[in-house]
């Protein structure tokens, strides 16, 4: 259904491969399940590259897609995107926000509120901050 490849808004995406119609679980945002603590250093190192690989899962627990990621880690962020997410128990699902048509890049809104100080680029003239 998806596959990775190189992104117009950053290195590396994920497309849709077909169809994706919407509210389909595309897929689970894989990664080691860590302290909230234990992510605070790991995510001061990743965003010294630039990178943002840690996802919440609530004030307790945070999956890290630096190890043991899937696919899913290279889903770029959109302030207009059409993936949501869906956390159910420790599972972090990645959901069609809207139908999805062959050959278009899954986003979906990180909700970092600025965290990481990355200029987003999922637009040419978005100024929001990730
Ligand atoms: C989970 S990774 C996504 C995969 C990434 N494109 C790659 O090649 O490794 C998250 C990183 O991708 C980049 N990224 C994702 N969405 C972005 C956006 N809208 N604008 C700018 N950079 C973005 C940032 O560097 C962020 O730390
Ligand atoms: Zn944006």
């Amino acid at each position: 259904m998806i596959e990775r490849r190189r992104s117009g808004i950053h290195g590396w995406g994920v497309y849709a491969t077909r169809a994706i119609s919407k509210n389909t679980r595309i897929i689970d945002y894989a990664g080691e399940k860590i302290s909230n603590r234990e992510s605070l250093k790991r995510e001061r190192t990743y965003l010294r590259r630039g990178h943002i690989w840690c996802f919440k899962l609530n004030s307790r627990w945070v999956r890290d897609a630096a190890v043991g990621g899937n696919v899913a880690r290279f889903i770029n962020h959109s302030c207009t995107p059409n993936c949501y997410t869906q956390i159910v128990g420790d599972t972090i699902w990645i959901r069609a926000s809207r139908n999805i048509r062959k050959g278009e890049e899954l986003t979906y809104d990180y909700m970092t509120d600025g965290e990481g100080h990355i200029a987003c680029k999922c637009s040419p003239n978005c100024r929001t901050m990730i």
